[in-house]
């Protein structure tokens, strides 16, 4: 039997995203900002993050994929979707679900400075460092665990529990 141990309840998840949006606001608030989801993780976390800001915003996504990141393989990404906003002179900040290896966001961040934004800022759900192997600095982080699977509130496994609407460690 699989087994669903709690992180991070609905109150958690709400009081942290409405801290970090409010830092948000105070930082960027004389900067034109665009926030850019991850998909497919960050789609919940980016959409009650957007809702608590008190500063003008635009919207994009971007998807990438990962290859190796079970294995001691360099751990390649490889572009799906690209923002479609023109990030010239703008400030962005990527919103992400987890980090984990810190591969996928290290390839974001050097995406993103080459397509000419003004600075690229890094806010994620959950912040997990015990695989980490590209150090990548996290602006905005909600909750920082060591390790663990973690399902819910965006986060898959093999696509399901995206749904649920806390975050647990799921123990197969
Ligand atoms: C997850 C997560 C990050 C990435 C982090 O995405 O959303 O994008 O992995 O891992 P890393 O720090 O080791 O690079 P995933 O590829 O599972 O896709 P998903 O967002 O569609 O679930």
């Amino acid at each position: 039997m699989s087994e669903f141990i709690p992180i991070l309840t609905r109150e958690e998840i709400e009081k942290r995203v409405a801290e970090v949006a409010q830092e948000i606001s105070n930082d960027y608030r004389d900067r034109d900002l665009i926030l850019i989801g991850i998909l497919k993780g960050a789609f919940i976390f980016l959409a009650d993050l957007i809702r608590h800001l008190s500063i003008p915003v635009q919207v994009d996504f971007m998807c990438a994929s990962s290859y190796g990141r079970s294995t001691s393989s360099s751990g390649r990404v490889k572009l799906i979707k690209d923002v479609e906003l023109d990030l010239k002179s703008k400030h962005v900040i990527i919103v992400e679900d987890i980090v984990d290896t810190g591969v996928t966001l290290a390839y974001l961040v050097e995406h993103l400075k080459s397509s000419g934004a003004a600075s690229v800022g890094i806010c994620a759900l959950i912040d997990k460092h015990e695989r980490r192997k590209v150090e990548v600095e996290v602006d905005y982080i909600c909750h920082a665990v060591d390790k663990g699977f973690l399902v819910g509130y965006g986060l898959d496994y093999a696509e399901f529990y995206r749904n649920l609407p806390e975050v647990y460690h799921l123990k197969l």
